[in-house]
């Protein structure tokens, strides 16, 4: 599955979500490729910390702009079970050939109302790209930086739930020091130790609906809250 981290609004954690998924399915013994596609290279510089850290980083990491992320990830998708594309927090060529090339676009929102006014740029963005596209593109909205209390959550969730060409997946990812701490040593949530199991629980249940190919867990995923 080829899935990219697309959002035109910086910093909601798209690099993120990329490392833990990556490292989530490279934990499971699938061959991974992580693409960072942005120019601040994020994933690459992790991957290089990581790589220091642990010899291996576990997954095959390289970086790609403009329509290169299309024709190179076409290429390699014969060569990898999955591909995680870490797009820029803008609209660039790369993010556009990403989304023309993806099978799902997942895209992060933190519940702040000033992040969801980029709601209508990124449902034009994935309205236009299935325009070059054979199939629709699948796209899920999920919250990260999701607060423990409060009503911003749900708010942001029901904004997300009417939005056109995006499905709502209720996985949300909670705002935890794990996921900064874990990325400055190279490492992912699951990895850190001590480790946050409710950080990890989080990323094992987004991974496991956004990799899910049967109608039943998606829509498991949209219907219920994570206990
Ligand atoms: N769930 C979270 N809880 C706490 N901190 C987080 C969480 N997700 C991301 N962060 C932190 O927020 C900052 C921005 O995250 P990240 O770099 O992943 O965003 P991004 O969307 O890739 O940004 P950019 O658009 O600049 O590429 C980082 O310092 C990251 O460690
Ligand atoms: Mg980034």
């Amino acid at each position: 599955m080829i899935i990219v981290l697309a959002q035109t609004k910086g910093g909601v954690g798209k690099s993120t979500l990329s490392i833990n998924l990556t490292i989530a399915c490279a934990r499971k013994g699938a061959d991974v490729l992580l693409v960072d596609a942005d120019e601040q290279a994020t994933a690459s510089d992790f991957t290089a910390i990581r790589t220091e850290r642990l010899g291996s980083p576990g997954y095959t990491a390289i970086s790609l702009t403009g329509a290169a992320v299309r024709t190179q990830v076409l290429r390699l998708s014969r060569k990898y079970q999955d591909i995680i594309i870490d797009a820029s927090g803008r609209d660039t060529a790369g993010l556009r050939a990403a989304l023309t090339v993806a099978d799902t676009a997942l895209v992060p929102f933190q519940p702040r109302s000033f992040d969801l006014w980029t709601l209508d740029k990124v449902v034009s963005l994935l309205t236009e790209a299935d325009g070059y596209r054979e199939q629709p593109l699948r796209s899920f909205a999920i919250l990260n930086f999701a607060d423990s209390q409060g009503m911003d959550n749900a708010e942001a969730a029901e904004a997300l739930r009417g939005a056109s060409a995006l499905t709502f997946l209720d996985r949300p990812i909670g705002r935890r020091k794990a996921f900064p701490n874990a990325a400055a040593v190279g490492l992912g949530v699951v990895e850190l130790k001590p480790q946050d199991l409710k950080a990890s629980a989080e990323i094992a249940a987004l991974a496991t609906a956004v990799f899910a190919t049967d109608n039943d867990a998606i829509s498991a995923a949209m219907m219920t809250s994570r206990p």
